[in-house]
């Protein structure tokens, strides 16, 4: 499946690593080897409930792009303010879950500032029978359809996984694709499900890939977290090139 990415972006700034680290101390230390390796940190619920967001997202600013993967989920009121509040911090980008429903991703995209809002559709780590009995329905269905309501709610760009980025970039136009499940041939798998290399993520029309462990823990084989984030940015030069962008 051949996609569209919407960005023109130089293949490193298409990087966006997971801090999935319990302290400070440690992100510091990834942040300062991958700083000029990647696009963007991306700090999640280990590192936010250990140390405290708004300290964490003044010490990573110092090193780039932050984005705040909060994954707000909660209705529209509380969605709205706790989205006001990471804005003024002055994150680059946050996200909401579109299961929270439209009003509260309206809430989410009005309180925004000037930060990217982002909605998780169906978690990569999500298999297909889970994503049924959850969602009622396949990734595919499912993935659309929210992905329909962030669209509709106005959001910059949706978190889906590889898989399901050529039929929204061909659904609604516009919308920026994040994508986590991204594993080079080389890294193992963990707990994602639904994962691409980053070649294919990347063939397939994805905006942003997010990756973490491939990255902050790479199999002694490939080498340091530096090099990893090199291999994995040539191999997205490698396909924007085949894909002609
Ligand atoms: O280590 P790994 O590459 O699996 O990390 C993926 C990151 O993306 C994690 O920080 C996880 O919280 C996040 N994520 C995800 N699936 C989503 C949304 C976010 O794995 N749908």
């Amino acid at each position: 499946m051949k996609g569209r990415c919407n960005l023109e972006l130089a293949a490193k700034d298409r990087i966006i690593v997971a801090l999935d680290v319990p302290t400070l101390r440690e992100a510091h230390l990834l942040a300062e080897q991958l700083g000029g390796y990647v696009g963007a940190f991306k700090v999640g619920l280990e590192l936010i409930t250990s140390e405290g967001a708004p300290q964490v997202v003044k010490e990573m600013k110092r090193f780039g792009n932050v984005f705040f993967d909060g994954k707000f989920s909660d209705i529209p009121n509380t969605v709205g303010n706790a989205s006001r509040a990471v804005a003024q911090m002055g994150v680059w980008m946050f996200d909401v879950h579109a299961s929270s429903g439209l009003g509260s991703m309206q809430a989410a995209v009005q309180n925004r500032g000037n930060s990217l809002v982002f909605a998780v559709t169906v978690l990569t780590s999500i298999d297909m029978n889970e994503c049924v009995s959850v969602f009622g329905g396949f990734p595919n269905t499912k993935v659309i359809q929210l992905a329909g309501s962030a669209y509709e709610a106005g959001c910059n760009g949706v978190i889906c996984s590889p898989k399901e980025v050529g039929d929204i970039s061909k659904s609604f136009n516009g919308l920026l694709t994040a994508v986590p499940g991204v594993r080079p041939r080389w890294a193992a798998t963990n707990d994602q499900k639904r994962i691409m290399t980053p070649g294919d993520a990347i063939k397939a029309g994805a905006d942003y890939l997010v990756i973490g462990r491939p990255i902050t823990s790479p199999p002694s084989e490939t080498g340091d977290s530096i090099r990893a984030a090199q291999l994995i940015a040539e191999e997205i030069d490698q396909a924007l090139a085949e894909s002609g962008r």
